[in-house]
């Protein structure tokens, strides 16, 4: 098991680039696999679900290899329409083969994700959207089961904006004949960026980014050759890194507008935020800082992906702060491990109440998922003496080189394998 090693204390100086996106690379690696030509993905960060997703489309047949930041993947000879548990337990978002198996197939046997830390994650919104294409889906043994009956498009109304069914369903969509409307779609740029990298292979999507996205299906996909966004996520934890610390840091590869509500939130707070030709540009003041209050919302709202970074940051302010998690129902496990810092936080449901304090206190913490790591990581950063904080495998999921990009920026941190037990 690995673990950081933590002292608290020193402003991050300096300039980093941040990676290619996370949720933007996932969605697009199976959707590859809906060309029975080559695909050429770029600026894709090197991660633990990258690595998932790529084992996810081998045991599909699809042919995968990276040099540096570039996949290159071909799917010409899939010979195969199941995803074992095996795959799909290890990573939840490997169930985006899902849409795309059934779009180029029109069958799919998918076996369930299951939940994780931060909720059950369920599916019922993906199953009724192919539903409404006309895929009969059936649910035995722990997996999902789709085959094409009577497949044509349809107006299909999401009861809420989920991510992944928005994608599941554009995926499905795009080779299923006729029109397809999919209303109160999510609007996250990871979806803006699916639908650019389908109709570069030849799918004729509008929309996506808007609230109701319009796809006409076409017979086939071919190759394409995309630059996948940068990872608004690692731009906006690296953000707080810097306000957290009272530092100067400046990150380059932003696109600003994908980040706008973390920058008006850190604004508010009295972070200064630059923005300058592609980068942003944060300084740290802890004493302008003011407690502020933060609801997570579908984009273009606050994002809940930041929600336990926030919490880490508001709990070093002066003064009561109220985080209220909207999207997932148990996204709180970073709140005792928080505590176990010295912060005063009480959780009542979905609301938490912060009383702020100077300083969070070094102790022995443990990551329960990718961004409650990345909030103990930034906590650590600003307490007072040594902070270990353990399950960093989680962290590695999601964010590419985090220690090496810290260690530029000046932090005091290490890394240590530690034998299990
Ligand atoms: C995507 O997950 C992201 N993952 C998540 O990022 C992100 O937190 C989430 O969107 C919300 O922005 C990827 O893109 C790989 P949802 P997804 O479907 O698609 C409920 C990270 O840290 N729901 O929008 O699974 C669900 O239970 C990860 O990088 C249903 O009820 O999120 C949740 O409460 C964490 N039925 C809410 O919707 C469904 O069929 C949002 O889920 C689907 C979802």
């Amino acid at each position: 098991m690995e673990q950081f090693n933590i002292w608290g204390g020193t402003p991050l100086k300096g300039q980093i680039r941040i990676s290619g996106s996370k949720n933007s690379t996932l969605p697009i690696m199976a959707a590859s696999i809906m060309s029975s030509e080559e695909v050429i993905i770029k600026n894709v960060p090197d991660l633990e679900d990258v690595r998932v997703m790529a084992l996810a489309l081998q045991e599909l047949g699809a042919k995968v290899t990276k040099e540096k930041d570039v996949l290159i993947i071909n799917s010409k000879n899939i010979n195969s329409s199941e995803l074992p548990e095996k795959i799909s337990r290890k990573m939840r978002a490997s169930n985006l083969v899902m849409g795309a198996l059934l779009g180029r197939l029109k069958n799919a046997q998918v076996a369930y994700p299951g939940g994780c830390a931060i909720g059950s994650r369920p599916m019922d919104l993906h199953v009724k959207g192919f539903e409404k294409l006309g895929y009969v889906i059936t649910e035995e043994y722990g997996y999902m089961k789709g085959k094409a009956q009577d497949i044509k498009g349809n107006e299909i109304m999401l009861d809420f904006p989920s991510v992944g069914a928005t994608e599941n369903i554009m995926m499905a969509a795009a080779l299923t004949p006729g029109t397809t409307i999919i209303r109160n779609a999510a609007r996250e740029p990871e979806v803006v960026d699916l639908q650019n990298f389908l109709n570069r292979m030849g799918a004729n999507i509008k929309g996506a980014g808007l609230d109701a996205i319009r796809i006409k299906g076409v017979e086939r996909l071919g190759r394409v050759e995309h630059t996948v966004i940068p990872d608004r996520i690692e731009a906006g934890t690296f953000m707080i890194a810097s306000a957290i610390t009272s530092g100067d840091v400046w990150l380059e590869n932003v696109v600003v507008e994908h980040i706008h509500p973390v920058i008006s939130k850190l604004s508010e707070i009295g972070v200064m935020v630059s923005v300058a030709n592609g980068g942003l540009r944060i300084v740290g003041n802890r004493k302008r800082y003011k407690p502020s209050d933060i609801k997570t919302m579908p984009y273009p709202g606050f994002p809940t992906d930041m929600q336990p970074q926030f919490m880490s940051f508001l709990s070093t302010i002066n003064g009561t702060s109220l985080v209220v998690e909207t999207i997932f129902e148990n996204r709180f496990m970073h709140v005792q491990e928080l505590c176990r810092m010295g912060a005063d936080i009480k959780i009542e449901g979905r609301v938490a109440i912060i009383k702020g304090s100077d300083k969070l206190e070094g102790a022995r913490v443990e990551a329960s998922d990718l961004r409650a790591g990345a909030a103990l990581v930034l906590a650590g950063l600003s307490a007072i003496d040594e902070t270990v904080v353990t399950g960093i495998e989680h962290i590695n999921r999601g964010y590419e080189n985090i220690l090496e990009k810290l260690t530029t920026l000046g932090a005091k941190i290490t890394s240590t394998q530690k034998v299990d037990g």
